[in-house]
């Protein structure tokens, strides 16, 4: 089924992905300044959340990998520039393992190739106890906070109050199903050197959900991969220092050639 998506500007496409549990107005700021260097952004709202249906009760990466696939060929378009964040680039290692030669370059943020460990696993099945019987409101007292920098805790009130919204209105069963699905994942390590596209990592600095050791290994993995790390910023570092995070993002758009 395709999916509910949001779209900004007009030019080279480029699709962000948006992390759990959120949905895709979480790239709103930064999909409005692609849009103004002339590029046409796609943002979808993966599998169950913001206003995209539901999908089973175990909603894997290859599931909504399939679904961001759809949508953007229901589009029309080709091949584009993806990127992704956290969940969003867990979802973007399986559409690149699916379909390779859709993407002309690749953006992984905050995220990682590996697959969760087995205390992860278990710590997301309690997660998922608790949601069914609590809803998604606990998830803005027990995650949001570990997930932004302290900086960004102690000092930008109107984001956490933003962020609590939108998790706030996360259905539960999806953000189960994601938890499951996310549990569920294959290790994407083996799939790191098949990558040939130009890559860049970004990633918060106080990152402390998927750290630089994450990043580390796809620099090391992926050929053709830049890292940035962005001070002051956490795990959603795109909307924790949204200038620096921009910045880095236009420069390697304008490096690639998108003429062909
Ligand atoms: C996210 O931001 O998408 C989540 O932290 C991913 C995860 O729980 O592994």
């Amino acid at each position: 089924m395709a999916l509910s998506f949001r779209e900004y500007g007009s030019g080279f496409p480029v699709v962000m992905l948006h992390a759990f549990p959120l949905d895709g107005r979480m790239w709103e700021s930064n999909a409005a300044s692609l849009a103004e260097e002339g590029y046409r952004v796609i943002v979808p709202d993966l599998t169950g959340f913001g206003r995209s249906e539901g999908g089973p009760t175990t909603v894997g990466m290859e599931y909504m990998a399939r679904e961001v696939s759809e949508t953007v060929a229901s589009l029309g378009i080709p091949k584009a520039v993806f990127c992704g964040l956290s969940m969003g680039g867990y979802v973007l290692l399986r559409l690149y393992d699916i379909f390779p030669l859709s993407f002309k370059a690749l953006i992984l943020c905050d995220t990682s190739a590996r697959a969760d460990s087995d205390e992860k696993r278990e710590a997301r099945e309690q997660m998922i106890e608790t949601v069914e019987s609590e809803g998604p409101g606990v998830l803005v007292e027990s995650m949001l906070p570990d997930l932004v920098s302290k900086k960004t805790l102690d000092g930008n009130e109107q984001l956490m109050s933003d962020l609590a919204e939108i998790v706030l209105e996360q259905p539960s069963d999806s953000v189960c199903s994601a938890l499951r699905g996310m549990a569920a994942r294959p290790d994407s390590g083996p799939l790191l050197k098949e990558i040939s596209i130009p890559t860049l990592l970004m990633f918060g600095e106080d990152d402390s959900v998927t750290g630089l050791d994450a990043a580390n290994e796809l620099l090391e993995g992926i050929p053709d991969a830049r890292l940035e790390t962005i001070e002051g910023a956490g795990h959603y570092s795109n909307l924790e220092a949204p200038e620096e995070f921009d910045n880095h993002l236009i420069s390697f758009l304008k490096s690639l050639d998108l003429s062909r």
